[in-house]
């Protein structure tokens, strides 16, 4: 009915390092060629059905689990369903790998730490420095670089556009019917 390939596109990387920007900007492309999606993020997730979820490592993992549970579940009503999470380390991602399964298609957004510390879009980074956010990744909390991900995309030295377009066009590739 749909006229699309369903598949779960997770993306990976810091806070403030472009997934939640990156993840919208190629919704609004993947409407505007005709492809029906579902965006999963830390705030749909995060305020309801994980709303009792923290950031220690478990409260981490149950996170990841139940956010690739209910992207499995959008991904087998044939929607294309972008994941937008820290998904700090291996261990995490590995989890959500196989939760989803085939169709898991891994999106790393490469930026050091340093200039996502920078841009500090949310003044978190400031906070964590300060010791007043404990656990947060990159600062206090372990990031694991992906070692094989799909398509990666690098924002540190591209445009939003540049990288906008880099994904746009990696993913049509996977999706088209
Ligand atoms: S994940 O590690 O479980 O994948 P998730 O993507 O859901 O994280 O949430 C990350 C967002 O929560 C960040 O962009 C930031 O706004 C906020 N946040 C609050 N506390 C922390 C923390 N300790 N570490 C990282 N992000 C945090």
């Amino acid at each position: 009915m749909l006229k699309q390939k369903s598949i779960v596109i997770w993306m990976v990387g810091l806070s403030g390092s472009g997934k939640s920007t990156l993840a919208r900007a190629l919704e609004n492309s993947l409407h505007k060629e005709g492809f029906l999606t579902q965006l999963l993020d830390g705030d749909n997730m995060r305020t309801g059905i994980n709303n009792n979820l923290g950031f220690s490592p478990e409260d981490r993992t149950e996170n990841i689990r139940r956010a690739a549970e209910t992207a499995k579940l959008f991904m087998n009503a044939g929607l294309v369903t972008i994941c937008s999470f820290i998904s700090p380390t291996d261990e995490i991602r590995k989890i959500a790998k196989e939760v989803v399964g085939e169709g898991y298609v891994e999106v790393y957004v490469d930026c050091p730490v340093e200039v996502c510390e920078k841009r500090d879009v949310k003044g978190l980074y400031a906070k964590a420095r300060k010791g007043e956010i404990p656990n947060f990744t990159g600062i206090s909390a372990p990031f694991d670089v992906p070692k094989n991900p799909d398509v990666a995309i690098d924002t540190a030295h591209q445009t939003l556009e540049e990288s906008h377009q880099t994904l746009v066009k990696a993913i049509i590739e996977k999706i088209k019917y």
